[in-house]
């Protein structure tokens, strides 16, 4: 008797369990957007309008250099080189942001870019294949990947917490309401993996998921649901010699030659014109460093571009974070080049070498550079900090 009442107690209390769990899933659907309630800085709509209604000419033409998946020692030496020590024309450091993966990630090299004033942001701890498992992702699988790879910044890359602000989806598979979902209860601010075709000339600025997002949808599922205080940054598509949008630099089809840097540099600069010439939604360059590792003429016109922009009075090669930030907050153009420079980031990083490690997933044992004391068991989803 006694054992049934508890059994039946058992009952009751799993099935509110499960009540509670499902409202948490259920979410409103988003509604249209009105910018007459919707409003900056907390609020904005899917659009191509200029934040703060100012002229294109009163506008930052921002300009955001990305780069994807684990930072080591092969690829360090490119961002080195063509990074460090750059200005832009108000003297300010420019910025650049890294969507780091965990797997062979060198944390105190990720420590360097963060303390040379690079953003560092999410791209997932596993980075697995295959792409349709990032489709169908709920918001736990989400929060394994991406909630979780913030703690290990903060553990092994001695990263702040609150300095790791977006993410990029692997493959920019989005999987509708979940990772927006996973943002909001874990306090990720922006989204940088949703491109846009229909939106390039003239180019869709960020906005956040609070109302109906009007932005199409090339790698769907979108999110419907009202996320408020998410941004979506979109990637602006560039456009090849034949026209076709491509979302990231190296995955345009009809490019010029490998090997014609004055063709690249035309390409790159076409593409640019679009946005600074039009509305001046942010322009993003984004790209793989294996990609002008591998074709030196691209490297080549990739700095020329560099040089070329870092000279302009009115652009800013930013941290996408910085451009959020702005939006939020618009200023012209002249305000915005007087304003004091980021300040500069001061974690140290006493370096270990930790090895051979090993994980649950695979029979390869791993080496990972981190600072501080080393795992007992190299970091995986379900147990980010190697316990
Ligand atoms: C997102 O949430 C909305 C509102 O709850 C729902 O209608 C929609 O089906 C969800 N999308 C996906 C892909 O689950
Ligand atoms: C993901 O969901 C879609 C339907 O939304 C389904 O067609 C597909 O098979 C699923 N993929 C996986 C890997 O489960
Ligand atoms: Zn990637």
């Amino acid at each position: 008797m006694r054992w049934s009442w508890f059994l039946l107690s058992l009952l009751a209390v799993a099935a509110m369990a499960e009540d509670s769990s499902e409202e948490e899933d259920f979410l409103p659907l988003a509604e249209e957007c009105d910018p007459e309630t919707c409003r900056l800085p907390e609020c904005r709509c899917s659009s191509t309008s200029i934040p703060g209604n100012l002229s294109p000419r009163n506008t930052p033409q921002f300009v955001m250099v990305t780069f994807d998946d684990a930072v080591n020692i092969i690829n360090i030496q490119t961002y080195r080189e063509v990074l460090y020590g750059r200005t832009n024309i108000n003297d300010c450091p420019v910025g650049a942001t890294f969507y780091v993966s965990h797997e062979y990630t060198n944390y105190q090299l990720v420590n360097e870019l963060y303390n040379s004033g690079f953003e560092i942001a999410l791209h997932s701890i596993s980075h697995r294949t295959p792409q349709t498992w990032w489709q169908n992702a709920t918001v736990e699988d989400m929060k394994l990947e991406f909630a979780d790879q913030r703690l290990q910044m903060q553990q092994f890359g001695n990263i702040p917490r609150d300095a790791i602000r977006g993410l990029r989806k692997p493959f920019l598979q989005l999987s509708g309401n979940s990772t927006f979902q996973m943002m909001k209860e874990s306090g990720i601010t922006y989204d940088c993996s949703w491109p846009t075709i229909s939106f390039i000339d003239p180019g869709m600025w960020p906005y956040t998921l609070d109302h109906a997002s009007t932005q199409d949808c090339p790698i769907g599922p979108c999110p419907s649901a009202s996320i408020p205080g998410t941004w979506v940054v979109p990637m602006i598509s560039w456009r090849d010699l034949q026209n076709t949008p491509c979302s990231m630099a190296d995955s345009c089809f009809f490019t010029p030659p490998l090997n014609d840097e004055d063709g690249w540099f035309r390409f790159i600069v076409g593409n640019f014109e679009r946005h600074y010439l039009g509305n001046r939604a942010p322009f993003g360059f984004f790209v793989h460093e294996w990609y002008i590792n591998n074709n030196p003429a691209i490297r080549r016109a990739f700095i020329r571009f560099l040089d070329m922009i870092n000279n302009l009075h009115d652009v800013f090669m930013v941290n996408t974070n910085d451009v959020v930030e702005w939006v939020k907050n618009p200023v012209p153009v002249n305000e915005y080049a007087r304003q004091q420079c980021r300040r500069p980031a001061h974690t140290q990083c006493f370096p270990s070498s930790c090895g051979p490690l090993s994980a649950p997933h695979t029979e390869t044992s791993y080496w990972m550079t981190v600072c501080g004391t080393c795992p007992r068991n190299y970091p995986w989803v379900g147990n980010p900090l190697g316990n």
